[in-house]
């Protein structure tokens, strides 16, 4: 782990795959060298910029001066939310780029949170057979993870993500001064997969983390940091394993439980996927603990931290409550295959010591989600 830099150096992390290899550039303000950065990348090109209409409202004109003459093309301008990673958004922002006479060699820049990040970046890897795109991640969530790695998707009515393609983008650009506008809901949401990395691999960055997190939250320099080590983390794991054969589960740390929670509240307002991945992160930890992979202490440590930066820990908080364990195993069997009655789950010997265990019990699943769902906090 490295020391935080000044507010004023970009901090640059390579993404390493060799020929589609890609920097993710961040600092406060870096959004101004958007164009100069895509110019040398690939002189000559124009740059169609893809955004939602709250991004829009607040970025559009400062992304549009960042480019210069290259942007001139017409914005595409989606509506804010999932509901846009749809076949109906999906085929028109297609048609919209090639309106803008978007060719071969040119460039689209996808200017919002994970949604316009998947949606404009899986457009890029379809039409005219694939284009090259730019990530300009404006929520913590896609700073540190949707933008890096390459996964592009829209939803399908059997469940979200189905439909996607992987294409790396060509160059993120995180200016963390972009957040300073996010609702502190949608931050602290965005912070869950900021911990994750913590808790995955990296000690160290969690005890930082539980010691900072107030200026990472209030943005200064800690900011930059805790994105640049979240996507160094993110990086470094895509570039081992970027299509998820082995390592890059990893990743999914929280994911089995809080994708079963996200799914229970209907992908609503009422659970935010950040707040489901805090809850599937304290559940990971705790049924670590019931198995006797990891002190309960550590699983403690663990949710006192995420309860102290305001994401919900445990499953009473999410609101309108959640249905039975009979319910949330269905949901957790259609995420995962269940072969011969056994799960794989991201599982912990520590803080910092994530594994793939793909033996779980679903017995022993089921009456852990019993006992959590009669826990009070
Ligand atoms: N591709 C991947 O690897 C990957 C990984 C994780 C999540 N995702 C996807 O990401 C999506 C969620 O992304 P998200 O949490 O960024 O949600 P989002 O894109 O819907 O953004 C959340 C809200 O914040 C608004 N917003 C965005 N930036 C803002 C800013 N700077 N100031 C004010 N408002 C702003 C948006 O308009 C939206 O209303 C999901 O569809 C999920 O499937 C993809
Ligand atoms: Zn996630």
């Amino acid at each position: 782990m490295t020391a935080p830099l000044r507010a004023s150096d970009p901090i640059i992390v390579n993404v390493a795959l060799g020929t589609r290899s890609y920097d993710i550039v961040i600092g406060r303000g870096v959004l101004a060298s958007l164009g100069a950065r895509i110019a040398v990348l690939r002189p000559g090109a124009r740059a169609a910029i893809i955004t939602d209409a709250t991004v829009a409202r607040h970025y559009l004109s400062a992304a549009q001066a960042a480019l210069g003459e290259i942007g001139n093309a017409a914005p595409v301008i989606v509506p804010p939310g999932e509901g846009s990673k749809s076949f109906t958004v999906f085929e028109w922002v297609c048609e919209a780029l090639i309106d803008a006479r978007i060719e071969r060699g040119d460039l689209v820049v996808a200017l919002g949170g994970g949604v316009v990040g998947d949606l404009a970046g899986f457009a890029a890897a379809v039409v005219r057979r694939g284009l090259d795109y730019v990530q300009v991640p404006t929520t913590l969530l896609a700073q540190v993870d949707s933008s890096v790695g390459g996964k592009t998707a829209i939803d399908s009515r059997h469940g979200k993500n189905l439909i996607g393609a992987f294409h790396q983008p060509v160059l993120v650009v995180a200016d963390t001064a972009l957040l300073d506008t996010l609702p502190p809901r949608e931050f602290r949401a965005g912070y869950a997969e900021v911990a994750k990395y913590g808790l995955i691999g990296d000690a160290a960055f969690f005890a930082w983390l539980e010691a900072n997190w107030q200026d990472v939250f209030s943005g200064g320099p800690a900011r930059e940091h805790a994105i640049a080590v979240s996507c160094r983390a993110k990086a470094l794991t895509v570039s081992r394993d970027e299509r998820e054969t082995g390592e890059r589960a990893l990743l999914n740390l929280g994911h089995t439980f809080g994708h079963a929670f996200e799914a229970a509240a209907g992908f609503s307002d009422r659970l935010l996927h950040g707040e489901a991945i805090s809850l599937g992160m304290v559940c990971a930890f705790a049924f670590s603990a019931r198995r006797g992979l990891v002190p309960a202490t550590e699983a403690e440590v663990v949710r006192r931290h995420l309860a102290a930066v305001g994401l919900p820990t445990h499953l009473s908080e999410v609101a309108g409550g959640l249905p039975d364990a009979d319910c949330l195993m269905e949901l957790i069997a259609q995420d995962k295959k269940v072969k011969r009655g056994k799960l794989t789950f991201i599982l912990a010997r520590a803080i910092g010591g994530a594994f793939i265990a793909p033996d779980v019990d679903a017995a022993e699943v089921h009456s852990f989600l019993v006992e959590k769902l009669a826990e009070q906090c």
